[in-house]
């Protein structure tokens, strides 16, 4: 809580700022980089603080919009034709009541509500021109957005095309999720691989929709679920939120609303119960639930403010949590030398498991809670981020807790520690640090960087033991321990022979997959291939400065110091020297590998057998094609079924391509060449 009178002026203004520096950090951890450091509640708190710390001094409030998810991503923007919002929040039924409140005393009469589910997603905006799917939106900062159409054309859900009821132009609003059970199966394939995991569905759906690989993204199964519109054509008349719902039914798309008649705040609340309970039972993940009016004509006489409408809020359910004893605390070292305070806990049964350790993230967050060893503390499982310590019952504190000191040494090799400028993070810089050597293995071998199928992480442990494997480079010099390798329990010479070839075959890894690799701090696997887009081999990239680095997309200051400062660093210089002598190829490019069908227009006549023509559709879009409606020009390919129309001719006076059914479905790739 925030006391006026205790904190004087200058006190407060100093600890908003540090707020709001805390917020924009964790808006970017959020939006941009999809890894949040901490819970969504914990973030609401934060902000919560700030409002408070606003009200009693309103001359520093600024105007703000609705808060941004833009990055410097290869996907083109396009701006909104109405904004898309945020919506207000809070974690109080008194709150919830007061904003049933003032709706009714801003409109002087009683409404109706519609009750949905908060849902855990992503938001999109779909633009619908002729009722055909022109373009799928982000929100981005709410004004402008990332055009991601390829990708969202991949979901089920999703209609390429309106039926003749709806209008000719729309902005059809929703949230693109993951099913929990999507969820789970693809981290777990994440952690197969060795891959980096996803902290929540939210997460690893955002990552998907900005996925350069259509493939990929239709691979990851999104779903639609929509709630509102933007934009709405002239020739349809909807009076209420639950009439557009009813249009959206009968288009196919599914929504998911409850009506509540009248202004009865009790009803609301226990609807609002119910869907605390039903939590657990929807596919998908949600957070709470969002109370509308109902009205469309109230909607627009309540209005907005810059950031939410004033005719809804969201009401978020408090993640379960637990108070428990901290006992001590450990330093995790990552895989780029991150140290990462962990908390060992008196564990506690929370949201249905024991827990005994949760992450402290860093220590500008141990500062900030006040965070000491043998505290009281309060545990927290938000979605499905690992534990996180929430903060600390100060009134409980005894005598004997001690502060957390930053370590100067790493815990698991002992070189000293450095905090690089501009970062919270303390890393290890040490190229002889055991854990990260481990970690770095497993990822140099991940399918993304070098794909050694079989090199994961319990068989680089047994090798780094042998003491066969120092840096990365030794995995190419494993040939020469293979004698005594096929006699260690567990491998067999075709086990051993079959990894000596994977291996062999990573010496022709694309330049992206090696840079990804090498395990350079901040380069992720779309910054690698950025950056052999914009060199000709590893020797050349490694000459660029910091300034040359900078003019290639996606690099920014930080991006491109880190890469200087790996490159000039005399160790890892020895082990690409390494890798040179063992043969890595460090200037194969790769070309895009893009499916023959990509940016080609197909237009299909006549009845197809194997699959309708939605679903054909539907496949040239996932393949980066598109359907177009009538012969032109512009026509690539003629799909043609049985009982062609007047396409056909034309396509032929065109000399445009034709191909049958069969044709079709195999240069699409689900179909042998072998006619039926
Ligand atoms: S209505 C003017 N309904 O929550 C805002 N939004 O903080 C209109 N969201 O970005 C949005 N479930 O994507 C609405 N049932 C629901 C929702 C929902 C999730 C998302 C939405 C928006 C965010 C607002």
């Amino acid at each position: 809580m925030v006391d006026k009178t205790a904190l004087d002026r200058e006190k407060a203004r100093k600890y908003l700022r540090a707020l709001c520096v805390q917020i924009e950090r964790h808006d970017y951890l959020y939006y941009r980089a999809n890894r949040p450091e901490i819970s969504d509640f914990e973030y609401d708190c934060l902000q919560a603080e700030k409002q408070a710390l606003l009200k009693l001094y309103p001359e520093w409030s600024q105007d703000e919009g609705p808060g941004s998810d833009l990055g410097n991503s290869h996907f083109p923007t396009a701006k909104h034709l109405l904004p898309m919002l945020s919506l207000s929040n809070t974690y109080s039924q008194e709150e919830l009541f007061e904003f049933l409140h003032r709706v009714e005393g801003k409109i002087q009469a009683h409404c109706s509500y519609l009750l949905e589910p908060k849902i855990d997603g992503v938001a999109i905006s779909l633009v619908y021109e002729h009722r055909h799917l022109e373009k799928a939106i982000t929100r981005g900062n709410g004004y402008v957005g990332e055009v991601v159409t390829e990708n969202v054309r991949t979901i089920k859900e999703i209609p390429l095309i309106l039926p003749k009821n709806a209008p000719e132009e729309i902005e059809l609003r929703g949230e693109i999720y993951l099913t929990e059970r999507q969820f789970t199966h693809l981290n777990n394939e994440q952690e197969r691989l060795g891959l980096e995991t996803y902290a929540n569905a939210r997460n690893l759906a955002a990552g998907s929709l900005k996925l350069l690989d259509v493939k990929e993204v239709a691979r990851r199964q999104l779903h639609f679920i929509a709630h509102g519109v933007g934009f709405v054509g002239h020739d349809i008349h909807l009076d209420t939120q639950e009439h557009l719902y009813s249009f959206f039914k009968q288009w196919g798309i599914p929504v998911f609303s409850f009506a509540v008649p009248g202004n009865n705040a009790e009803q609301i609340w226990n609807l609002v119960e119910r869907f605390r309970l039903m939590q657990g039972e929807l596919s998908y993940g949600t957070d709470g639930v969002v109370i509308k009016v109902n009205d469309r004509l109230l909607q627009e006489q309540l209005g907005a403010t810059a950031k939410s409408p004033r005719w809804a809020i969201a009401y978020k359910f408090e993640p379960e949590s637990a108070e428990t004893l901290l006992q001590e605390v450990i330093f995790q070292v990552g895989r780029t030398g991150v140290i990462t305070p962990v908390a060992e806990l008196v564990p506690v049964d929370l949201a249905g498991s024991k827990v005994a350790r949760a992450t402290l993230h860093n220590f500008d967050e141990i500062q900030r809670k006040d965070i000491r060893k043998r505290d009281r503390v309060i545990v927290q499982k938000a979605g499905e981020i690992i534990p996180a310590i929430m903060g600390v019952k100060k009134d409980k504190r005894s005598a004997s807790a001690e502060k957390i000191e930053v370590p100067l040494q790493c815990p698991a090799c002992g070189a000293p520690l450095l905090r690089i400028a501009g970062e919270v993070m303390i890393r290890c810089t040490s190229l002889n640090c055991p854990p990260q050597l481990r970690l770095k293995i497993v990822h140099f071998a991940s399918k993304d960087a070098m794909d050694i199928d079989g090199l994961g992480p319990k068989i680089v442990d047994i090798l780094v033991s042998q003491g066969w494997l120092k840096d990365i480079a030794d995995i190419f010099t494993l040939i020469d321990h293979r004698d005594l390798w096929i006699r260690l329990p567990g491998f067999s010479v075709t086990s051993v022979d079959n990894l000596l070839l994977a291996i062999e075959r990573a010496k022709n890894r694309p330049l992206g997959c090696l840079l990804y690799g090498l395990s350079i701090p901040h380069v992720g696997v779309e910054l690698a291939r950025k950056l052999a887009e914009h060199s000709t081999s590893l020797e050349q990239l490694m000459q660029l400065s910091v300034e040359q680095l900078q003019e290639i997309p996606l690099v920014g200051e930080i991006v491109a110091y880190s890469i200087v400062d790996f490159f000039t660093n005399a160790r890892n210089q020895d082990v690409i020297e390494k890798l040179l002598r063992v043969g890595i190829k460090t200037n194969f490019l790769e070309k895009p590998t893009k499916h023959p069908l990509n940016g080609k227009t197909l237009v299909l006549t006549g009845s197809l057998t194997r699959l309708t023509r939605f679903e054909a559709a539907r496949l040239i879009a996932s393949l980066g094609g598109s359907v177009g409606r009538i012969i032109t020009k512009q026509t690539s390919i003629l799909v043609c079924g049985t009982n062609p129309g007047n396409k056909l001719t034309k396509a032929k006076a065109l000399g445009i391509q034709i191909w049958s059914e069969e044709e079709f479905l195999h240069h699409a790739g689900i179909m042998h060449a072998n006619k039926t």
